[in-house]
């Protein structure tokens, strides 16, 4: 096939795509704080980190300050306009407006801004954890790691890279690792509500040198070496590899800059030296000095900046069909399908429908 020109680039594709206005835009944005990140369950942080009688963890979701409470074990979760500690013990709720929330899928603290939510955590989640339930459910977790990063990209474009494979050529690890007959077959299984998984195989750790086949710490009930992730609408993934879980929770600050909240996990139950082999399995993936989350950032800064507001409105083709495999891009499909509906646009043109909303509502 001949190099293509502009002219190329500019025509309407003939297979699947979005527009990177979806990326970009600032009205989309708003649109999608408030359509989005104030409906949704987030899960907003980890019952380990709060775990004593009294203890407090905030985050902000859609702008607005929130506050988890450790309450003799039960969470309760407030709007909180004002907070001068990210995180301690003893605050004064009295007055506070209290959310929704539940403790679900292996001790997450889950929160909504809806007042009146229309699904349970179990509802919404619709299934997306079932293939690691037994693994995170079974015995109690606790944070041993956590990490946070503004990265100037668009939150999708993050959530992105676990569905898309235009980033993957900078994973040396995992090809060296993983890119086995497994992996190729591994399946995109998509959930209602823009949710997807990716189904497991095995990752030959020891491929790589000096890294150690990493079976005999696995998660319960997991056959050793697995590699499971949830991908979880509009931008929460867990990630589980064997012996250590990950999740990353997105909080968008603009249509190109996300904060991302990186914590990684082991069992509660874990020796000291339990523990500190699975950290170094942890590190040397996802940490400071490991390989697969940096290269991943990379990418989506790179994407951040091709993409920006101002730059030439391109095509984001989602074209490929390869029986749902690991590179057949459903799950991109499967998330913007449901990510148009919740904003009422078309993926495909959203300033347009955008506009005809705006005077729609006028
Ligand atoms: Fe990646």
């Amino acid at each position: 096939m001949a190099p293509r020109n502009h002219k190329n680039w500019l025509s309407t594709p003939k297979v699947e795509y979005i527009s990177s206005e979806c990326y970009n835009n600032y009205g989309i944005y708003e649109q999608e704080i408030e359509h989005i990140f104030s409906k949704v369950w987030v899960p907003m942080c980890h019952m380990s980190e709060m775990s004593n009688d009294g203890d407090f963890r905030s985050t902000q979701i859609a702008h607005k300050n929130v506050v988890a409470v450790n309450r003799s074990g039960s969470v309760h979760v407030y709007l909180c306009p004002s907070i001068d500690r990210p995180a301690g013990n003893g605050l004064d709720t009295d007055g506070l407006q209290e959310l929704h929330s539940e403790i679900k899928h292996g001790g997450m603290v889950w929160t909504t801004l809806d007042p009146n939510p229309s699904q349970s955590v179990e509802e919404w989640t619709c299934g997306a954890f079932d293939c690691i339930a037994d693994a995170i459910d079974a015995e109690e977790m606790d944070v041993f790691h956590y990490h946070k990063a503004v990265i100037d990209t668009n939150y999708k474009l993050w959530h992105d890279t676990n569905s898309e494979f235009y980033h993957d050529f900078m994973h040396y690890f995992n090809r060296v690792s993983g890119f086995n007959d497994e992996y190729f077959a591994r399946k995109n299984i998509p959930f209602d509500n823009g949710h997807v998984n990716v189904s497991s195989f095995t990752v030959n750790y020891e491929e790589y040198e000096g890294f150690e086949d990493r079976g005999e710490l696995s998660f319960p009930n997991l056959p050793p070496n697995q590699w499971y992730m949830v991908d979880l609408f509009p931008g929460y993934n867990f990630n589980l590899r064997g012996n250590a879980y990950r999740s990353d929770i997105v909080t968008p600050l603009g249509p190109n800059r996300v904060l991302i909240e990186f914590r990684g996990y082991g069992l509660k139950k874990d020796t000291p030296e339990e523990r500190s082999t699975r950290v170094k399995a942890h590190n040397s993936i996802w940490g400071p000095f490991g390989r697969n989350l940096h290269e991943d950032l990379i990418g989506v800064a790179g994407q951040g900046t091709t993409m920006r507001e101002g730059t030439e409105t391109r095509n984001i083709l989602h074209g490929r069909h390869e029986n749902s495999t690991i590179h057949d891009e459903v799950g991109m499909r499967h998330y913007y399908e449901a990510w148009g509906k919740f904003l009422g646009v078309n993926p495909m043109n959203p300033l347009t429908l955008l506009q005809d909303n705006v005077q729609a509502a006028e």
